[in-house]
């Protein structure tokens, strides 16, 4: 069994209609030949417009964040359902990012009940982990990261044994910051992921795809990607810029 490798673009909360479909356009005018799955994840505002452009285009669609509660509907004003965002088209969602974790005060409990939202309505959680520059100074990078993904595992595999998640390692001090880390310190978090995996299952390891995130720019994918337990990318500032977003593509 071989893992997927998966090229994502997280848009955050950028563009506007008129930029927002002129990046459609450029990526799906010079969109390459790849073994990858490739899949942009724009604010949810333009999730319809980018459903609508990519129909026809081998690019999928995710979501970068989903209520946490049960329900499909509710009295949960500001909030977006799994089911909704499922129901749209989407195939993915985005949970637990950094950004999510420290401006919007998301626990590891709270992301691991997003995940199982995500996965009871048949789409994909791309769940994101990593340690900031304080705790890797402070020697504390794989406690963060081991907390972090078994809180999520722990509760999924109690539901379902059948579970595909992907997993994207992205250390909170080289995202949005130009300083990626090297390809052997993402190699080494990464190997040190699947090993958590497979105390679970062999069969879990062998199938998660872990997506590093941080700084991954056209430079710099060729490298990180040929890593062993790199299986693909999850992009934010290059992913706004479809030429960017096609070479990392290319680099797979
Ligand atoms: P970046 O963001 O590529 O701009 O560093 C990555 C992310 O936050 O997913």
């Amino acid at each position: 069994m071989t893992q997927t490798t998966y090229i994502v673009g997280n848009w955050k909360m950028h563009g506007d209609s008129t930029s927002t479909v002129e990046l459609l356009t450029g990526i799906t005018s010079a969109f390459p030949a790849t073994s990858a799955a490739v899949m942009v994840c724009p604010p949810n505002v333009f999730l319809q417009t980018a459903l609508t452009q990519l129909n026809d285009h081998a690019v999928s669609v995710g979501a970068q964040n989903v209520c946490a509660q049960e329900q499909n509907q509710g009295a949960y004003t500001g909030e977006v359902s799994a089911s909704m965002l499922k129901g749209l088209g989407c195939s993915a969602v985005i949970v637990g990012h950094s950004e999510r974790r420290q401006y919007y005060g998301e626990t590891n409990e709270l992301v691991a009940q997003k995940t199982m939202q995500v996965l009871q309505t048949n789409m994909l959680p791309i769940v994101c982990i990593g340690e900031s520059l304080e705790q890797r100074e402070a020697n504390k990078t794989f406690e963060v990261l081991e907390q972090q993904l078994r809180c999520v595992l722990d509760s999924v595999l109690e539901q379902t044994q059948s579970a595909e998640i992907i997993i994207a390692y992205e250390p909170v001090w080289a995202i949005g910051t130009g300083l990626s880390a090297s390809p052997e310190q993402a190699q080494e978090v990464h190997a040190f992921l699947r090993s958590i995996l497979q105390e679970y299952s062999a069969e879990l390891a062998a199938k998660t795809s872990i997506l590093y995130g941080g700084s991954v720019k056209p430079d710099n994918a060729k490298a990180l990607l040929a890593q062993q337990d790199i299986n693909g990318a999850l992009i934010g500032g290059a992913s706004l810029k479809s030429e960017q977003f096609i070479q990392i593509v290319e680099a797979v």
